[in-house]
């Protein structure tokens, strides 16, 4: 499939076709272009690093899509003015008047260079508070809503090594789980993309071992590894944490950008979610990465509100997810995803808009008719 790119200010590559690549999107101002970036599968943006302000919309386009490939388009083939657009994230550039193969070498090179960088992936680790919480559902849903939103791959791990339901839910019978990359040794892209069962949306996704006794042999040391490899590999990963607080499940939170607290509004659920924050603070993991979830909300049926919940942590609940006993259950039950209208879901696609920040650009869409995107 040819690289979708977006150009940025550059009127005189307007109308242009660029040898291997498909130009999707023509952008003039600095909002529309990070909106390009957050509603587009765009692998790569071509600039004017002429412009006053390029660096900046270089920072912001940063912000929003670390890992997308920049090539800059200047005049002059200015020392000062190139070494600024390298630290703003532009890793090729090519000079005016613009020889279009010159560019498409440009944007081969500098998709290469992100293919094989480390930056800001996010791990998001998702843990009920008390059994039957909720944390295989909401991770499940979290990692699909992840992939359809910011259109990019997506690593979800059933670290519920012994019990986990994660491939039962979206009805796979993996061939390779994370038993076998944790005997594999060396982990690499080629070997996370083999060991994993791909959805059309682009979640990869990682089954707990076939036996229990492949579940007891997987260790820390290898666990680590797998989730450094995953953090290289894909922009976002989605963990499905086990309730028991192992070594293992340490090492996991460890790795975790966010980590989602699964909760009710009853009392034990609470005590024991405060149970879990004390715990996790003790071990170093700062407060402030951890986000609360209240899963089967149904109102005015506790005494228990979300303001109280709120009150008694001291931070806001990120989201609140319906009940909906009769469609989670049928959907884990016959492994056919919630249909998207699903309040559930709906919930937890918020949940992900807000986890990636996918929120912040998405405001202000009006101009989105104009790049043909308007429904
Ligand atoms: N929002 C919800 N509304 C109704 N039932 C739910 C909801 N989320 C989860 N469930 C149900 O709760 C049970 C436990 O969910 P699960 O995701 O497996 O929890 P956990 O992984 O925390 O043990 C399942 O039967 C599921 O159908
Ligand atoms: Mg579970």
């Amino acid at each position: 499939m040819p690289n979708r790119i977006c150009i940025h200010n550059l009127r005189e590559l307007c109308g242009q076709s660029i040898p291997g690549y498909v130009v999707v999107a023509n952008t003039t101002v600095q909002q529309e272009l990070l909106t390009a970036l957050t509603s587009l599968e765009l692998d790569a943006v071509v600039l004017d690093l002429d412009e006053a302000n390029a660096v900046g919309t270089m920072l912001k386009m940063r912000e929003v899509k670390p890992r997308i490939a920049v090539v800059g388009v200047t005049a002059e083939a200015d020392a000062r003015r190139l070494i600024n657009a390298q630290r703003a994230g532009c890793t090729q550039a090519t000079v005016r008047p613009v020889n279009l193969d010159d560019l498409a070498a440009a944007l081969r090179q500098a998709l290469g260079q992100t293919g094989a960088s480390e930056a800001a992936s996010q791990t998001f680790g998702v843990l009920g508070s008390v059994g039957g919480a909720g944390s295989t559902t909401i991770a499940t849903y979290l990692a699909v809503e992840i992939a359809t939103l910011m259109r990019e791959a997506t690593a979800l791990f059933d670290l519920d090594l012994e019990g986990g339901g994660v491939a039962e839910a979206l009805d796979l019978t993996p061939q390779y789980t994370i038993a076998d990359l944790a005997s594999a040794g060396v982990v690499d892209s080629a070997l996370l993309e083999k060991a994993s069962t791909v959805l059309a949306n682009g979640v990869h996704v990682f089954a707990r071992p076939h036996t229990i006794l492949a579940a007891h042999g997987v260790e820390e040391a290898a666990l680590r590894s797998i989730l450094q490899a995953a953090h290289n590999t894909f922009p976002y990963v989605v963990l499905d944490l086990p309730r028991h607080l192992s070594p293992l499940a340490g090492a996991a939170i460890e790795h975790c950008t966010r980590l989602v607290l699964v909760v009710q509004l009853t009392v034990p659920s609470l005590r024991s979610t405060q149970r879990i924050i004390d715990a996790i603070t003790a071990e170093g993991l700062s407060g402030k990465h951890i986000e609360l979830v209240v899963n089967r909300y149904r109102k005015n049926t506790t005494n228990c509100t979300i303001e109280m919940v709120e009150r008694q942590f001291g931070r806001r609940v990120l989201a609140v997810v319906p009940s909906d006993f009769k469609s989670v259950h049928t959907a884990l039950d016959s492994g056919q995803p919630l249909v998207r209208r699903n309040a559930v879901r709906a919930a937890i696609r918020e949940m992900a808009a807000r986890l990636t920040g996918f929120e912040e650009h998405a405001k202000g869409k009006t101009w989105l008719p104009k790049l043909g995107l308007g429904n």
